[in-house]
C-alpha cells in the first residue's frame, strides 16, 4: 500500500467512526433517560402527563401532534426543552386522541438545548425519539435515536431540522427560547 492509500484508508476509518459516534452512544442513552425522568417528574411524560389540544401536523412527525415549550435541568444545566407528542394512525382525529391518548401515542420526540460546547455548530440541541414507555426508538440499524441524530448524514433529525427557518433548528417557532 502506498503512503497515500494508507492515509486515505485511515481517513475513511476516522470518518466512519465519527459518524457512528454522533448518536446512540451509551452517554446519549443515559442522557436521554435522565431527560425522560425529568419529564415524568414534571408531568410532561407518562400516564398522567398534561394534555393540550392535538393539532394536525405534517410528516414525519405523525398526523396529530401536541407541542410543549418548557425548560429542564439536567446535570445542573438549565436549557430549553421542546417536546412533541406524535399520534397516529393516519386519519386519527383530535377527539379520538383526547379520548384515549396512550392508545394513539406513537412516539415522543424532543429537542433539549444543552450547554455551549456540546455542538455549537448545530445550536447545541440534543435530540431523542422515545416510544410511549420511555424507551428509545432504534433506527433501522438498531441504533437508539438519541444525541446528534443524523449529524453529517442526509437523513435524520438534524439534516431535516437544519432546513427550518430562522437558523435555529426549530420548525414551529423562531422565538428566542434562551
Ligand atoms: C423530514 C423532516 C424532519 C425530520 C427527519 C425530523 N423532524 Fe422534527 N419536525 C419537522 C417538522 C416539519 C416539524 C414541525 C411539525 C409541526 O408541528 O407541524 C418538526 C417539529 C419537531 C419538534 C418541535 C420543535 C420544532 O422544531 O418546532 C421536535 C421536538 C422535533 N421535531 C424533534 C425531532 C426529532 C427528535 C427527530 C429525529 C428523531 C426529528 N424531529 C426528525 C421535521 C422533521
Amino acid at each position: 500500500m502506498t503512503r497515500t492509500t494508507t492515509l486515505i484508508a485511515g481517513l475513511a476509518l476516522a470518518s466512519t467512526a465519527a459518524t457512528a459516534q454522533n448518536f446512540g452512544t451509551e452517554a446519549d442513552v443515559d442522557y436521554a433517560a435522565q431527560l425522560w425522568q425529568a419529564m415524568v417528574e414534571t408531568g410532561l411524560a407518562g400516564d398522567g402527563a398534561v394534555q393540550a389540544l392535538p393539532y394536525e401536523g405534517v410528516e414525519p412527525h405523525g398526523l396529530m401532534l401536541e407541542t410543549f415549550y418548557t425548560r429542564a435541568t439536567i446535570d445542573g444545566h438549565d436549557g430549553a426543552l421542546v417536546i412533541k407528542r406524535n399520534y397516529g394512525p393516519a386519519g386519527v382525529t383530535a377527539d379520538e386522541v383526547i379520548s384515549d391518548r396512550m392508545a394513539h401515542l406513537a412516539a415522543v420526540t424532543i429537542m433539549f438545548q444543552r450547554a455551549e460546547g456540546y455542538d455549537d455548530e448545530t445550536g447545541n440541541w440534543f435530540y431523542a425519539k422515545y416510544l410511549p414507555d420511555g424507551s428509545l426508538e432504534p433506527n433501522p440499524s438498531g441504533v437508539p435515536l438519541a444525541g446528534l441524530v443524523g449529524k453529517g448524514g442526509d437523513a435524520g433529525c438534524i439534516p431535516c431540522h437544519a432546513a427550518a427557518g430562522g437558523d435555529d433548528y426549530l420548525y414551529t417557532t423562531d422565538a428566542d427560547l434562551e
